[in-house]
C-alpha cells in the first residue's frame, strides 16, 4: 500500500537483546544465578516505550494510539492482554486505545502496519512496540511453543525443533537444487555475528564464528535435530536466537510532526507497505520464499522503486539459509544466486546492499515480537547515522524491511526513505 497521506517515523528505541551467550544473562552458569533475574516482559515493553518517548522527546499524552506485537505471551509467560499491560508503563497513556497484534515471528511488523492503519483512520500520533520474553524455558521446550506457529496438527510432528528442521528442509532442498555448500551458508552467519560484535545491544555481542566453524558440524556447534533425513542440513550456528528484549517507534502524519513540534527533516518516510499471507502447512516449493516475494513485489510497486535502488536492508534470517533465500525474493539476487552475493561479501558492512547490519536475527538476536519492530527503528538509526561502530560510510537514503511469520506464511515489507 502507497500511504494515503505521508507518514513519518519519528523514532524509538530498543532494549539490549539478551539470551544464552550475552554476559548479563542469568543462568545456570552465570555468577549472579540465585541473586537477581533477568527482565521480565512487561519490563521490556516498559523500557521500550518510555526509552521510545525519551529519545523522541514525545510527551506521552501525544500518542494517539498503541500496537504491541507480541507472539506466545500466553506460553513463555503465562501473559495475555498486552494492551493493557503496556499502558502500565506511562500514566499518561492509561485510557488510551492500546491493542495486541499476533502473526508469529512478524508479530511486529503487523504491529507496525496496524499502526499505519490507524494513521489513516484519523490518529495523527501512534506507537508501535514489540517484546518477547522466551528464555523462561529450555530452547527444547521453547522449540514447541514456537512451533504454534507452524500448523500444529500437520507439522510439528516434524521435530521438537519444529521450525529449525522446516528450515533444515528448505536449506536440504536449496543445497541440492542449486549446488549451494553447507560454506556457502556460513558466510551468513560470519557476516551476522562479525556485525554483531560492532553491536553493544546485540545477544551475540561477545560471541564469534569463523568460516570453518560455522562450516560444519563439531563439539560447539553439534548437528542437533532429531529427525534423521534433515538433520545434516542444520547446525547451532545456523539458528537465530532464543532472545528476550523489546523495541518501539513513534509514527506520526504530517499534522502529527507539527503537534509534536517536529519536522520531516528529523524524520524518515514510509514509501510503501505491504502484508502478505498463504496457507499454513502449504509450502510449495521450499526453495524460495513466495509469500515473501509476494509482499516484495508489492511494495517495490507501490514504493515505486526497484531492488537495485535499496541501500540498507533489515531481512528475517531465523536461520542462515533463510537470509539467502530473502535475498532471490527481494530482488537482491537471481534464483539460486544468493549464495553468491554472500561470499563475494556484497551484503557486508562495505558490500553493494549491506543487509542486516547491527547482526540480524542470527546474533542480534530474535525476540519474536520485537524483531519487527526493531528491523524498523535500525532501518531509521542507519539513516539518521546513529549505529556507531557498524555505522555504514554512506548514510543509507532507500531501506526495506521484511519481517516473516512461520516458514513464509506472513510477511510484511516496508520500504522508507531518509527525509
Ligand atoms: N552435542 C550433541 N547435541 C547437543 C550438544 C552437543 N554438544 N549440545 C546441545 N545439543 C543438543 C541437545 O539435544 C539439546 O537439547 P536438550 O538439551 O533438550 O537435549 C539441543 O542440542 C539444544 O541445546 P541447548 O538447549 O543447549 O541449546 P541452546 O540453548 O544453546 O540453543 C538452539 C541453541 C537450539 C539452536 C536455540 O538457539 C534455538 O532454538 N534457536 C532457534 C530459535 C527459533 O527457532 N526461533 C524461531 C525462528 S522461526 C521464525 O522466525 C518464524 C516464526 O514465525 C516462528
Amino acid at each position: 500500500m502507497k500511504p494515503l497521506k505521508r507518514i513519518f517515523v519519528v523514532g524509538g528505541e530498543l532494549t539490549t537483546f539478551i539470551g544464552k551467550g550475552h554476559p548479563d544473562f542469568v543462568w545456570k552458569k552465570h555468577p549472579d544465578f540465585g541473586k537477581r533475574e533477568n527482565p521480565t516482559l512487561e519490563q521490556y515493553l516498559t523500557q521500550a516505550i518510555n526509552g521510545a518517548l525519551e529519545k523522541t522527546g514525545v510527551d506521552a499524552e501525544a500518542i494517539d494510539r498503541g500496537f504491541v506485537g507480541n507472539f506466545a505471551g500466553e506460553l513463555f509467560n503465562s501473559q495475555g492482554h498486552l494492551g493493557a499491560m503496556a499502558v502500565r508503563a506511562n500514566e499518561k497513556l492509561v485510557g488510551k486505545p492500546f491493542t495486541r497484534l499476533e502473526g508469529a515471528c512478524a508479530s511486529g511488523g503487523l504491529a507496525i502496519l496496524s499502526a499505519m492503519d490507524a494513521l489513516h483512520a484519523g490518529s495523527d500520533v501512534v506507537m508501535a512496540v514489540g517484546a518477547e520474553v522466551q528464555t523462561t524455558v529450555s530452547a527444547r521446550e521453547g522449540a514447541g511453543y514456537l512451533a504454534r506457529a507452524s500448523h500444529w496438527e500437520e507439522e510439528r510432528s516434524i521435530d521438537e525443533f519444529t521450525f529449525p528442521a522446516m528450515f533444515a528442509r528448505r536449506a536440504k532442498h536449496y543445497k541440492e537444487a542449486f549446488g549451494v555448500t553447507d560454506e556457502d551458508i556460513a558466510h551468513v552467519t560470519v557476516k551476522a555475528y562479525e556485525n554483531a560484535n560492532k553491536n553493544p545491544k546485540a545477544h551475540m555481542c561477545k560471541v564469534s564464528w569463523d568460516l570453518e566453524s560455522a562450516s560444519k558440524p563439531g563439539d560447539r556447534n553439534p548437528a542437533f535435530l532429531g529427525n534423521e533425513d534433515l538433520k545434516p542440513h542444520l547446525k547451532v550456528s545456523d539458528c537465530s536466537q532464543v532472545s528476550d528484549g523489546g523495541a518501539a517507534v513513534i509514527l506520526a502524519t504530517e499534522e502529527g510532526l507539527k503537534k509534536l513540534g517536529k519536522k520531516p527533516e528529523d524524520c524518515i518516510e514510509v514509501l510503501a507497505y505491504s502484508q502478505a499471507t498463504s496457507p499454513l502447512g502449504q509450502v510449495k516449493d521450499y526453495t524460495v520464499l513466495d509469500n515473501t516475494k509476494m509482499a516484495a513485489d508489492q511494495v517495490y510497486a507501490d514504493a515505486g522503486i526497484t531492488p537495485e535502488q535499496v541501500q540498507v536492508a533489515e531481512v528475517h534470517d531465523c536461520f542462515a539459509v533463510t537470509e539467502l533465500l530473502m535475498y532471490e525474493a527481494l530482488g537482491f539476487a537471481e534464483k539460486g544466486r544468493g549464495a553468491e552475493l554472500a561470499r563475494a561479501g556484497e551484503t557486508s558492512l562495505t558490500g553493494k546492499i549491506p543487509v542486516n547490519t547491527g547482526g540480524g536475527l542470527l546474533a542480534f538476536g530474535h525476540p519474536v515480537g520485537a524483531t519487527g519492530v526493531k528491523q524498523l527503528l535500525e532501518i531509521y538509526r542507519q539513516m539518521k547515522g546513529q549505529c556507531g561502530d557498524y555505522q555504514l560510510a554512506e548514510r543509507p537514503e532507500i531501506g526495506l524491511t521484511a519481517n516473516m511469520g512461520g516458514d513464509d506464511r506472513t510477511t510484511v515489507c516496508i520500504a522508507l526513505k531518509d527525509v
